[in-house]
């Protein structure tokens, strides 16, 4: 027997119908559908697990209940075509009409009570948020805000976690460290991302080429190079014109144990020393945030510097001028 007759039956019950009516605008509880259709809830549930055994539509559990949607899409071709002809005819008929219009209530009350739990819960909503999804979810998210097609250098890799962040979100990274063991690190770490590339190198010498970067991050790195401003002209030779350079560090500080510990070369930088070094390196502008500190974090103060590559080389601006 064709496929499509086993259908029908499922079909021919204008109840049924307008279930699956309702269930492709929106997923609904067995209770949302009671209202939905005014019919009681025994007779809303024989039809629900008839649809639902002929594949029709599928539930997924919410808390004590389960929400209920119009499974369409995985049903064969004949069945669909069969579902078209039979939901134009029916979403005419007075009884479909009336869904239509308590549907729109039942989510607009969906939205309300969404509101009212908003309007009395704003003062706990912070602690909630953190429970729910972590201290600071959104910000493993805000990278997605950079051109997906970038190439974006980690300068000063380390064991990746700056590139991790980053390749879920752009065309490439190019992530560089001096040292062996960081990179054996890193290279486990950014394994399941095909578009990281590692490479050995030191911050004076990339190796990169000339403005093949859109982006690039120094982070929690220049405090170690003797020369920072060799680390910076460094950095401008391989951003593109235009490109930025995120330098994230210490604020000047007084630990003067992190030199014996850690090796520091330098105290924390300030925005006028970054500004000053930037512009000779051939950046146009330096802009310096202190960044919020976490209440959990024992070092200093750190701060994030953008410093965006100037659009022409410095050879072109000495000569324009007079
Ligand atoms: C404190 S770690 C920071 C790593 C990483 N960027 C982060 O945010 O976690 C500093 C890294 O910079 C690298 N580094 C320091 N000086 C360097 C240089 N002159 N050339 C290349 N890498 C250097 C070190 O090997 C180390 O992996």
């Amino acid at each position: 027997m064709p496929a499509v007759l086993d259908r029908l039956s499922a079909l021919a019950d204008l109840t049924r119908s307008r279930l699956l009516l309702v269930l492709e605008r929106d997923a609904l509880t067995v209770g949302e559908l009671c209202r939905v259709l005014r019919l009681p809830q025994s007779t809303v549930s024989r039809h629900l697990k008839l649809l639902s055994d002929e594949g029709w539509i599928t539930a997924r559990a919410e808390g004590t209940s389960n929400r209920y949607r119009a499974a369409l899409k995985d049903l064969d071709p004949g069945a669909r075509q069969l579902w078209q002809l039979v939901s134009g005819e029916i979403a005419e008929a007075p009884a479909a009409r009336q869904d239509a219009t308590r549907l729109r209530s039942v989510l607009a009350e969906r939205s309300t009570r969404s509101r009212d739990f908003f309007a009395t819960s704003a003062g706990q909503w912070d602690r909630l948020r953190s429970e729910l999804f972590g201290a600071r979810a959104e910000l493993a998210a805000l990278p997605a805000l950079l051109d997906d097609d970038w190439a974006v250098g980690d300068l000063g890799c380390g064991t990746g976690q700056v590139a991790a962040s980053l390749a879920p979100f752009v065309g490439q990274v190019l992530a560089v460290d001096a040292s062996a063991p960081m990179l054996t690190a890193a290279r486990k770490r950014l394994a399941p991302f095909r578009n990281v590339e590692i490479r050995r190198g030191e911050l004076e010498a990339l190796p990169l080429d000339d403005a093949s970067l859109d982006a690039a991050v120094l982070s929690l790195a220049l405090h170690l190079a003797p020369e920072p401003a060799r680390v910076l002209a460094e950095a401008a030779r391989v951003l593109r014109p235009g490109g930025r350079l995120l330098i994230v560090d210490m604020m000047p500080h007084d630990r003067t144990d992190f030199i014996d510990s850690m090796g520091h070369l330098w105290p924390g930088f300030d925005a006028e020393t970054l500004t000053s070094w930037g512009g000779e390196a051939g950046f146009a502008s330096c802009t310096y945030h202190p960044l919020v500190a976490d209440p959990a974090a024992k070092g200093p103060t750190l701060f994030a510097a953008v410093l965006r590559r100037a659009t022409t080389s410095p050879t072109t601006r000495t000569e324009a001028q007079p």
